[in-house]
């Protein structure tokens, strides 16, 4: 039998564009409306009107903790312009897990950026950083005697990439100079913002607030044992799962080691060139594993081969993210089970996770990949927003209110 800590955080995790519905300011939305992505998120979920109704089904689900996303450009629609009506929202979606005994975990950057932003250049821009710095304070003192757990960004080398590097999330470029930019510019971002939010819980004598980003991570394997796959696997691991997490522990600006981590890549590489080197993957199904709908391979060894290794940095470990897309309701239990018994052989061998927060409380919008794939614990109708709280969900209500599997 596993057994869990009775401190543990079990939750789930949502971001605003995905499931609030109408975030019109955002360089997301502008992208959808000029309808080169799949789908627009249009209402997506309407969780932005029915919030108190998902936590009430957090709860039910024994959830001691959610994490969700603030969407700037609600907070800030025109440079400059705060809106003191979407803060008081936010204030009463807090509350609202407040009330229920729910820790919130708060992302700042979750992907989206108002369009004024992005329209000057956004995060290719050093100087533009100091909008989000701006919002940051903003945020910190709002919400710094309710909150303790801040995410500042959400998988800097995920936005990076799809943005700049394979150009499928606004703006859609194609250029490694680019994305080598962004990705540094949201590391100083992260480091400012860690420095920010300390120093206003300072100033306000509050505790020690608990900073860091949510890092994606990958379990990269090798196809075949070749020279090309060996050097892709080793600059994958070097660069895509430790730079950032090396970078801001350099600058002493983490204070918990936040990991998305989905499954494996499969490292099966064509030529020397660098794309090539970081991108591709094994197109035969080669060691073939068990999908999800997106065909990503599920792996929860890899998880637990990463807590391993991230054992050495000493920092307390939270599960921001981990999820599958599914239609199988069996096949997402296996996947929950899988890692969470991958999570805990990791504790037992000392690596200290303190919470485990699912992607994703209810089903939402796939970014480029529309409402097709259901990452949920929560069916949602999109005809009629009904919200259906499936089997597997259930049982990981069992494991959240007993600790044990
Ligand atoms: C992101 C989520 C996304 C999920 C599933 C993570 O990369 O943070 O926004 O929905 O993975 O793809």
């Amino acid at each position: 039998m596993i057994k869990f800590s009775h401190d543990f955080l079990w939750g789930a995790s949502t971001s605003a564009h995905q499931v609030e519905g109408g975030n019109i300011h955002n360089d997301w939305w502008q992208a959808e409306q000029g309808g080169v992505l799949k789908e627009a998120s249009s209402q997506a979920c309407r969780h932005y009107e029915l919030y108190a109704e998902d936590f009430a089904i957090a709860k039910e689900l024994g959830h001691n903790c959610h994490r969700f996303s603030i969407e700037w450009s609600r907070i800030e629609p025109q440079e400059g312009v705060f809106q003191d009506s979407e803060i008081e929202h936010y204030h009463k979606v807090i509350a609202e897990l407040k009330s229920r005994g729910i820790e919130p975990v708060v992302t700042l950057h979750h992907f989206t950026n108002p369009v004024w932003f992005s329209q000057r250049g956004g995060w290719t821009k050093l100087k533009l950083q100091r909008y989000f710095l701006r919002f940051v304070e903003k945020m910190a003192k709002e919400f710094s005697s309710v909150v303790k757990f801040w995410v500042t960004i959400n998988e800097p080398l995920v936005y990076s990439s799809h943005s700049y590097l394979l150009g499928v999330w606004p703006p859609g470029e194609r250029s490694l100079f680019k994305t080598v930019k962004v990705t540094l510019n949201l590391a100083q971002a992260h480091i400012q913002a860690y420095r920010i939010i300390h120093k206003v819980y300072q100033d306000k004598k509050l505790e020690r607030p608990m900073v860091s980003i949510a890092a994606n991570l990958q379990a990269f394997e090798l196809c075949r044992p070749t020279l090309k796959n060996k050097l892709a696997v080793y600059l994958r691991h070097k660069l895509y799962n430790l730079y950032f997490i090396e970078a801001l522990l350099r600058k002493r600006t983490l204070d918990y080691i936040g990991i998305n981590y989905y499954g494996r890549n499969l490292a099966d590489v064509e030529n020397w060139g660098i794309r090539h080197l970081l991108l591709d993957t094994c197109k035969y199904n080669h060691h073939p594993l068990r999908k999800n709908s997106l065909g990503w391979d599920i792996y929860p060894q890899g998880l637990y081969k990463l807590l391993i290794l991230l054992k050495k940095y000493s920092l307390p470990i939270l599960i921001t993210e981990n999820g599958v897309c599914t239609e199988d309701d069996d096949l997402k239990w296996d996947y929950i089970r899988g890692h969470l018994e991958q999570l805990n052989k990791s504790i037992e061998e000392g690596v200290n996770v303190f919470g485990y927060i699912y992607w994703s409380l209810i089903d939402n919008f796939e970014w480029d990949k529309g409402f097709g794939p259901r990452f949920g614990l929560v069916h949602i109708d999109y005809q009629n927003q009904k919200r259906t709280i499936r089997a597997s969900a259930r049982k990981l209500a069992e494991v959240s209110k007993s600790g044990l599997i």
